[in-house]
């Protein structure tokens, strides 16, 4: 990995903890429910069979509010990993059935084919290498098991002035995704784009700050890729 590669990531995962330190302040997430967002998240995905299938649950980049967090109480076993655990305010602790590591998702510390699930949400533009992540998911997934991946993709024509984004380390388009989980080794059963699910106030028009989810409202998706290695 090429050393501007991690400078460019520890810039982008210090804008990352600040947000999450923030998020509450934000007019936008006012009455958010995690809870509530990962389960309606599921619900189009997995079918009642699957999720009760999934007894090894491993969730990359978990974050402070993860799926790991809130759902799969019946799994055995569920284990989420991101490197800022151990900094994050909020950050989930472990019990009964849910373990937590802080490490990166391009060294997943999990054995070879022991996951039913892969969940993977809101990461791929935050990484060192992105190919690699999805490499290391088809290496820790049982032959069946599923990746539920969830990418923010913005239309190819902004590709020249992302750079200017300095929190993310890349920035997909929808095709672009879906060619790296193709790449990766991975037979996709189904995707879906969803808007961006926040509204936006009128005083964020003129507060600056707040400019970059307008533009994420009118031209981000939530692009999810449920798929299986092959
Ligand atoms: C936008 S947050 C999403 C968190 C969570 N998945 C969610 O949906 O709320 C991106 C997360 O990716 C994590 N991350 C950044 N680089 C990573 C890497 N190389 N491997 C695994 N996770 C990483 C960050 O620490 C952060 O928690």
């Amino acid at each position: 990995m090429e050393y501007s590669n991690i400078k460019r990531w520890q810039e982008a995962q210090r804008a990352e903890l600040d947000w999450w330190q923030n998020w509450r302040r934000l007019p936008f997430y006012q009455n958010h429910s995690f809870e509530n967002n990962r389960r309606e998240v599921l619900s189009h995905f997995l079918s009642p069979s699957e999720l009760n299938e999934a007894h090894t649950v491993v969730e990359v980049g978990t974050g402070p509010h993860g799926f790991v967090r809130y759902l799969f109480d019946q799994a055995a076993m569920k284990i989420g990993l991101d490197p800022l655990l151990c900094q994050f305010d909020e950050r989930p602790y472990p019990n009964r059935n849910t373990c937590y590591v802080a490490a990166v998702g391009e060294f997943i510390p999990v054995k070879d084919a022991a996951a039913d699930l892969v969940l993977c949400i809101n990461v791929l533009d935050h990484v060192m290498d992105a190919g690699q992540i999805l490499r290391e998911i088809r290496r820790i997934l049982k032959p069946g098991g599923r990746l539920l991946l969830e990418v923010h993709t913005f239309p190819k024509i902004f590709t020249p002035i992302m750079f200017l984004d300095h929190p993310h380390t890349y920035h997909w388009s929808f095709a672009g995704a879906i060619q790296l989980v193709r790449t990766a080794g991975f037979r996709i059963i189904t995707s879906r784009q969803f808007p961006f699910p926040i509204t936006i106030p009128l005083k964020s028009w003129v507060t600056p700050n707040h400019w970059k989810y307008i533009f994420g409202k009118h031209f981000a998706r939530l692009s999810y890729v449920y798929c299986y290695p092959m």
